[in-house]
């Protein structure tokens, strides 16, 4: 990760450290649409928009790693029309903004489960993978065709495997162990969550990852969500204090 210093419009925004690793339910695109009289799908192309805003938001506030909740296991179930039109917007995503994230040093992975996905939208993950492997100042995880249940069985597979091949011992199995078989691994647990649309849920979330995350529930439908929204979510973090089941730092 770069850790060249990063200016804000909102200096006071550094005086604390920021959240290393932010991650985003984006929620509301529907109801979004509908407020506007328009078809889900605009919901969803106005959505894009805001995913453009908060990666640059991100890069401003000096976060370095942003994880997006973009498409869900359970997404499968919505009317085909959808599902085309949202993978329709992956790929025009992926193919128009690869080289401006390039450009701004901003690398994109795709994590979940690829496989029921068409061969031109996984073409189309593979070139914006491809073009900005090398970039270093924000990692953005799209979590697409991803749950967190799903997650935790293909590690559970992955470690019985390890286990039936005579490479870990059962009893030997630590959190580490589990750490390094989810689509994560590698990567620090979130710091904060955000979820828009004033819904209180964790939805199949980063269901091992948010153990100790702080959560910031916001009612803003996620195509209404701006840099200054992403702000305010920093700010509200840097107010709390994060013990870790632990007892507070002055008391111990
Ligand atoms: C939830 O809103 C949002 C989604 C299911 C899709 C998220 C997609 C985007 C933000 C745009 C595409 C992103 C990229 C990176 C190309 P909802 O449809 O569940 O809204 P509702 O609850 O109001 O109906």
């Amino acid at each position: 990760m770069s850790d060249s210093p990063v200016t804000s419009p909102d200096s006071d925004l550094h005086d604390v450290p920021v959240p290393r690793h932010v991650a985003v339910i984006m929620d509301g695109n529907g109801r979004w649409a509908r407020e506007q009289a328009l078809p889900r799908q605009e919901g969803h192309r106005a959505g894009m928009e805001a995913v453009r805003e908060v990666i640059h938001g991100a890069v401003e506030a000096g976060v370095e790693i942003l994880t997006l909740f973009a498409f869900s296991t359970e997404n499968w179930f919505r009317p085909e029309e959808e599902i085309l039109s949202l993978m329709a917007l992956l790929r025009l995503y992926a193919d128009q903004e690869k080289d401006e994230l390039r450009d701004r040093s901003i690398r994109v992975r795709v994590l979940g489960d690829l496989t029921p996905m068409a061969e031109p939208v996984r073409d189309a993950i593979r070139r914006i993978e491809d073009a900005t492997r090398d970039c270093d100042r924000l990692l953005v995880n799209l979590m697409i065709s991803y749950s967190g249940r799903a997650e935790l069985v293909r590690a559970v597979r992955a470690l019985a495997e390890r286990v039936q091949r005579g490479e870990l011992e059962l009893d030997a199995i630590e959190e580490s162990d589990v750490d390094a078989v989810m689509d994560t691994r590698g990567l620090p647990d979130p710091d904060l969550l955000i979820r828009t649309s004033g819904e209180f849920r964790i939805s199949n979330f980063m269901l091992w990852q948010l153990a100790y995350t702080e959560l910031h529930f916001t009612p803003v439908l996620w195509p209404d969500f701006t840099r200054e929204h992403l702000f305010e979510a920093v700010r509200e973090f840097q107010r709390r204090e994060r013990r870790f089941g632990r007892v507070p730092s002055a008391t111990s």
